[in-house]
């Protein structure tokens, strides 16, 4: 089931075609927040390529994306790993094909799980720095020709989890930080080629894998800890692409949109859990969780 409906086109602040004509190619697009960055994109205007692994999940979302506007075009495109850069040039050479070019890119694929230090395997980081970083470097070498000859713009899904040291989680913020690097360093690189890069940090986000996996355990309420008092929404991860491929930003590139309610300005979630929780995953008898 699509998130978004008309009524995004019908009570928000862009126009109805706003992307027209152009085309976006999105890794991850069958996953929560990358498939609502497409839904906005496809309501608005645009044709749309969807990129998974799983090729029935791909598929699926894709055509019930494409219900959204009549007359779009979504393709999903499965049994794609963004590790292996053949796998998505091969993805891409069929979005030319059938949708004629690429203007907009989201380096979405993501993989993440909790795993503390003690119990992380160099397999294992290798293989959450090969998703989320190479992955994505992997996405902009695939579509750089297109974005070079369309003056095209990409965004990166980052996080907000590299600020500070959020345990648990260092194969993901050192993916993280390099995303970020990689997306600034394209900036200054590929501006002169008409092309903006830029990233979105989505901090919680109701509703997705990510949250499932990552909320703290307790069940304690997050909402209060965050300064605008709720938890994000994938529409506001849309809105922010939206804006970031928009004409509007046609000056913006090289930046990160945290869409976080401000939430990491206030430091780790974990709150009283620390540093019990880290003293009872490394076998501490007296850590009193
Ligand atoms: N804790 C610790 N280690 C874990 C783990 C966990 N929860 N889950 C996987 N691993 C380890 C595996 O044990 C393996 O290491 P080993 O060879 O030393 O045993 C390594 O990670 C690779 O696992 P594998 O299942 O072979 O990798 P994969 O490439 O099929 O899957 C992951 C990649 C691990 C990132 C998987 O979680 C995934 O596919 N995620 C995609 C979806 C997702 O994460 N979405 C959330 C987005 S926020």
């Amino acid at each position: 089931m699509t998130s978004l409906d008309k009524s995004f086109v019908e009570n928000s602040a862009w126009k109805a075609d706003l992307f027209k004509g152009k085309v976006i190619f999105v890794t991850g697009g069958a996953g929560t927040i990358c498939r609502v960055q497409t839904e906005a994109m496809v309501l608005l205007g645009a044709n749309a390529a969807i990129i998974g692994r799983n090729p029935d999940k791909t598929t699926k979302a894709a055509k019930e994306i494409e219900q959204l506007r009549p007359g779009s075009k979504v393709l999903g495109i499965g049994n794609v790993d963004v590790r292996d850069i053949n796998s998505i040039v091969g993805a891409v050479e069929k979005t030319v094909n059938e949708l004629g070019r690429i203007d907009f890119v989201i380096a979405g694929a993501a993989g993440n799980f909790i795993a503390d230090f003690n119990h992380l395997s160099s397999n294992a980081f290798k293989s959450v720095i090969s998703i989320d970083l190479l992955g994505s470097f992997n996405t902009a070498k695939a579509c750089f020709d297109q974005l070079r000859k369309n003056k095209g713009s990409i965004i990166f899904v980052s996080a907000t989890l590299h600020y500070y040291g959020v345990p648990f989680q260092s194969h993901v913020g050192a993916a993280k930080a390099g995303v970020d690097a990689l997306s600034n360093a394209l900036a200054v690189e590929l501006g002169p080629l008409g092309i903006r890069s830029n990233c979105i940090a989505p901090g919680l986000i109701d509703g997705t894998e990510g949250f499932a996996r990552l909320a703290p355990p307790g069940g304690a309420p997050l909402e209060d800890k965050i300064p605008l008092q709720r938890l994000g929404t994938a529409r506001d991860i849309a809105e922010s692409t939206v804006y970031l491929f928009s004409p509007a930003a046609s000056y913006v590139t090289g930046t990160i949109q945290v869409v976080d309610g401000a939430a990491w300005h206030i430091g780790s979630y974990m709150g009283d859990l620390y540093p019990s929780v880290v003293k009872q995953q490394n076998g501490d008898p007296n850590s009193k969780l």
